[in-house]
């Protein structure tokens, strides 16, 4: 007894010393970056396979960044009583995860590098957010920490949803560091893939989330969504007239068609705003922001290209970045006939709304994919531009799968009741009929209100409720408010 209490008393000096050893260790092994160097003249990584620390490393980071952090995010903004372990798990991972990034044998990469240097500001942002996390969840609520509390809340609040864009800036410097590439001549053209696609991606991110839990806050903010969108593109056109082209020096190379990209991007965005009022100054919807898409998508697919692969990466491109424009154009215009959502309740979408929103996370990805180097690398392998193209597209379904999936998660916990109450109606015996009579309707009659004018409408309507079989059905969109009620 007495000698099961040492072992337990002595358990964490001996866990410290462990941990303490097995990091030493660690620490020696990452000495590889001090002793002679295998990378080759000329080359940014040496020719060894990546060993599988690494690939661990990798893994475990993905992971906690990627996956965990921002499921923790979302309950941490839902107020959760899951955010405070989601996180600890997530940092756990971490530590883990930073430790096998340092401890890595096999291939070699230069010192120095960009995903190395990143790491100690994402590191020592995470140390700040725990350690403000952990004074929030002591709930000294009182006097001088209450006022304490007061100031540390917006800043743990900030850097929370900061997290995921610098995960994401983290992975990527991970992935052009793995392969050596981004180095030298290459910064620059690498700069303006990798910030224009993700910039795809975070627009189409943001689109969903206003598809999805948003539709109600657009409408009661007074502006048309095309307002806030010519607006960035105006000013975003503004930075690129000026910064594309080194003034004052000769023309070279896509200058051209860079700064005229810039001037008809402020041009197109200042008329984008003009229109998103109508003519008693409500916020009005307009074609702009999809027509500026459609034609930086067919500027994108002409740009000249060396490698067969790449002209046909490019295209690809330009060509999904066009079917984005179309497509929004589409949505704008004939399903939601300018209206800035399908129902007055702003809880649903038309299938097709997802449309211009998934090809801009696959626009993203496209371009990401389709510096010079990866292209040199497709071009030498046995793959073909097909199967690349593909594996694009499979990333950007993850992708759009995975924020689905956490905008889903902040809808169920943000909105419980509205949520309980459709799922109480669709599982309630009696209840489940109704709605689901009640869906049925609603979906004829928008079938209906596609082909009909608005007096033709009232009149089928009338049909409608002529012959329904259950008097005491009204119209539809009473069936709807039965429903709730009856909960
Ligand atoms: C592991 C240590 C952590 C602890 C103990 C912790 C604790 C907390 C607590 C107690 C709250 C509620 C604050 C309040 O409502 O007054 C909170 C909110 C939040 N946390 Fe954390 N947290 C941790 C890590 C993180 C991390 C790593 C992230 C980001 C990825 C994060 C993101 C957030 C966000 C976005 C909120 C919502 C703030 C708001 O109301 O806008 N937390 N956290
Ligand atoms: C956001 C998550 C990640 C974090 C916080 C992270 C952090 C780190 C850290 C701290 C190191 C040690 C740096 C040093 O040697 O000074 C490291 C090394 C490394 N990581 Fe990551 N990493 C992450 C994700 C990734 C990903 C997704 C990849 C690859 C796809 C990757 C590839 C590498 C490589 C190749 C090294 C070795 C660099 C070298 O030896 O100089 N990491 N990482």
């Amino acid at each position: 007894m007495a000698a099961g209490l040492t072992i337990r008393a002595a358990w964490p000096s001996v866990a410290v010393i462990l941990s303490t050893a097995t990091f030493a260790q660690m620490a020696a092994a990452h000495d590889h970056h001090e002793g002679v160097s295998h990378i080759a003249e000329g080359e940014t990584v040496s020719q060894e396979p990546i060993d599988t620390t690494l690939w661990v490393h990798i893994f475990v980071q993905m992971l906690a960044y990627g996956v965990i952090f921002p499921i923790g995010m979302v309950l941490g903004i839902t107020k959760s009583r899951w955010h405070v372990p989601t996180q600890i798990l997530g940092t756990l991972l971490a530590i883990l995860g930073f430790f096998l990034g340092h401890a890595h044998g096999g291939r070699e990469f230069v010192g120095g590098n960009i995903h190395s240097i990143f790491s100690h500001i994402l590191q020592i942002t995470l140390a700040a957010q725990v350690v403000l996390g952990l004074y929030l969840k002591l709930h000294w609520e009182k006097g001088f920490n209450g006022k304490i509390r007061k100031l540390i809340r917006p800043f743990h609040s900030v850097i929370g949803k900061a997290m995921p864009i610098l995960s994401w800036t983290q992975m990527l410097f991970g992935g052009i560091t793995t392969l050596g590439f981004c180095q030298g001549d290459h910064v620059g053209q690498c700069a303006a893939h990798f910030i224009m696609g993700s910039a795809f991606i975070a627009y189409g991110i943001l689109l969903a989330i206003t598809l999805l839990v948003g539709q109600i806050w657009i409408r009661r903010c007074g502006r048309s969504q095309e307002f806030i969108d010519s607006a960035v593109i105006a000013a975003w056109g503004c930075v690129n007239t000026f910064t594309e082209h080194r003034w004052g020096t000769a023309w070279v190379k896509n200058d051209w068609q860079h700064t005229t990209m810039g001037i008809i991007w402020w041009c197109a965005g200042l008329a984008g705003m003009w229109l998103s009022r109508d003519r008693d100054g409500n916020p009005k919807r307009n074609f702009i922001p999809g027509f500026v898409i459609l034609m930086t998508g067919w500027a994108m697919s002409a740009h000249p290209q060396e490698l067969m692969v790449s002209a046909a990466t490019h295209a690809m491109f330009g060509y999904t970045l066009m079917a984005v424009g179309v497509t929004r154009i589409i949505e704008i215009a004939f399903v939601l006939r300018d209206k800035h959502s399908l129902d007055e309740d702003g809880r649903s979408w038309n299938s097709f709304q997802y449309v211009p929103i998934f090809l801009l996370y696959a626009a993203g990805f496209l371009f990401m994919g389709a510096t010079e180097e990866q292209m040199d690398l497709v071009a030498n392998s046995p793959m073909d531009h097909v199967s690349y193209i593909l594996i694009l597209y499979s990333l950007a379904f993850l992708v759009f799968l995975f924020s689905n999936m956490l905008i889903g998660l902040y809808d169920r916990l943000a909105n419980p009741l509205s949520n309980a109450k459709k799922f109480g109606a669709a599982n309630g015996h009696l209840n489940g009929h109704l709605a689901e009579e009640g869906q049925i309707r609603s979906a004829e009659e928008f079938e209906l209100d596609g082909l009909m004018s608005d007096d033709e409408g009232d009149e089928r309507r009338g049909m409608l409720r002529r012959s329904g079989d259950d008097s005491s059905l009204d119209t539809p969109s009473t069936v709807g408010k039965n429903n709730v009620n009856t909960v």
